[in-house]
C-alpha cells in the first residue's frame, strides 16, 4: 500500500509498504510455515522439530495444528510473551533455551542438536533459512512476485529487515526471476551486524557477533547462517546493507502507527528505518520507487508497546466525566 503520510513527511513520495503483519499468523512467515508444512504432508512426515524467536513457530505451529503434524521448538530466551503463548495457543511443545539467540556457541550448539534429533522417522527441521530448510524458503519468494504483480515492475529500491537474512535473500531469489530487479537493500539492528556493514563494506562473507546486543525480537540471531548468499544477492541486485539503532527502529514502529495506521512489531519497522538513513545519505533519491517491508504485528509484542505508549493509559471513568 503506497504510504499516505510518511512518505510525503521525509520526501519521499512513492514510499509504499509491503504488509506481512496482516498474515493469518500474524507475520511473513506463514510463507514459510505453509510451504514447509506442505512438504511434510507429501513425505508423510509428522514430527516438526523446529527453532524460533516467535514468529518462526508461531507460524508454524499454526499449519502444523492444520495439518495434524506435532510441532517441538526450541525458542531463543528472549523471546516476547505474546509470541510464547500464541506458539502454545496453536497447542506447540515449546522450550525456552538459556543464552539461545544471546550467545553464538549456545546458537550454534541448538543448530546441531536439533539436526541431529531430526534424524529420526518421520521427523523433519524446519529452521527459516535456505541453510536448513529451502523448500520452505521458496514460499517466501513470493513476496517478491506479489510485490512485481501489484507495481507492475516499476520499483526501485526494496527494503527488508534482516535477522539470519533468509528473509532478504528470498525476496532476492524471488526478483531474480523478473526481467528487472530492485535493488534488495539489507538492514539490520547495530547489535546483529551480522551482514549489513560486511555488506556494505564490500566483504563477501558475513560474520558472527558476540553477544548480540540488540532488543529487536527475531533479529537476535549472531550466528551467520545465510549470510554470505545473501550478500552476493543483495549486491548483484545492486543493493547494500543499512545499520540502523534500535531507538530509530522504536521511532519508526510509532511512526507507522501514529501516521500510517499500521500496528507493527519493532522487527516490522526496521526496513523504513533502513529506507530513512539510506534517503538521510543521499543512497536513494525523492524520486524513487521504494518498498518497506512491514514483517510482523503490533501484537506480536506486547512490552515493545509500552515503549510506544509512553504512559498513555485509557482511565476508568463514570460517562458523565467524558467529554465533560
Ligand atoms: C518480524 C520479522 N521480521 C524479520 C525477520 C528476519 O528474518 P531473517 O531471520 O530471515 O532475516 C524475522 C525473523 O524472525 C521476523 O520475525
Amino acid at each position: 500500500m503506497p504510504s499516505r503520510r510518511i512518505g510525503p513527511a521525509i520526501g519521499l513520495p512513492r514510499l509504499a509498504f509491503k504488509l506481512e503483519s496482516g498474515n493469518p499468523s500474524g507475520s511473513y512467515k506463514d510463507r514459510f510455515a505453509a510451504a514447509a508444512l506442505s512438504h511434510m504432508l507429501d513425505r508423510s512426515e509428522t514430527v516438526c522439530i523446529a527453532t524460533s524467536s516467535g514468529n518462526t513457530g508461531a507460524a508454524l505451529a499454526a499449519y502444523a495444528a492444520l495439518a495434524g503434524i506435532h510441532c517441538r521448538i526450541a525458542i531463543v530466551e528472549t523471546a516476547p510473551a505474546g509470541k510464547l503463548r500464541q506458539m502454545l495457543a496453536y497447542g506447540a511443545e515449546l522450550a525456552r533455551i538459556r543464552g539461545f539467540g544471546i550467545d553464538p556457541a549456545v546458537t550454534d550448539a541448538v543448530f546441531t542438536r536439533l539436526s541431529e534429533w531430526s534424524g529420526r522417522p518421520g521427523h523433519a527441521l524446519q529452521i527459516s533459512a535456505y541453510a536448513h530448510s529451502p523448500l520452505g524458503m521458496m514460499g517466501v519468494e513470493s513476496i517478491a512476485h506479489e510485490i512485481a504483480a501489484d507495481t507492475g515492475d516499476r520499483v526501485d529500491h526494496v527494503f527488508c529487515p534482516a535477522g539470519g537474512g533468509g528473509l532478504c535473500l528470498a525476496v532476492a531469489r524471488g526478483f531474480a526471476r523478473n526481467a528487472a530487479s530492485p535493488a534488495i537493500h539489507c538492514v539490520q539492528p547495530k547489535g546483529n551486524d551480522t551482514i549489513a556493514g560486511p555488506l556494505r563494506s564490500g566483504a563477501d562473507r558475513g560474520r558472527r557477533v558476540e553477544p548480540c546486543t540488540t532488543a529487536i525480537s527475531g533479529l537476535q540471531v549472531p550466528t551467520v547462517i545465510d549470510a554470505d548468499a545473501t550478500i552476493a544477492a543483495c549486491r548483484s541486485s545492486g543493493g547494500t546493507g543499512h545499520l540502523v539503532s534500535d531507538e530509530e527502529v522504536w521511532a519508526c514502529q510509532r511512526r507507522l502507527a501514529r501516521e500510517e495506521g499500521l500496528f507493527c512489531e519493532p522487527a516490522g519497522a526496521v526496513a523504513l528505518a533502513g529506507a530513512i538513513r539510506a534517503l538521510d545519505r543521499g543512497e536513494i533519491s525523492a524520486d524513487d520507487a521504494v518498498v518497506c517491508l512491514i514483517t510482523g504485528s503490533g501484537f506480536k509484542d506486547e512490552a515493545s508497546l509500552d515503549r510506544l505508549l509512553a504512559g498513555a493509559e485509557a482511565p476508568l471513568m463514570e460517562l458523565a466525566d467524558f467529554l465533560a
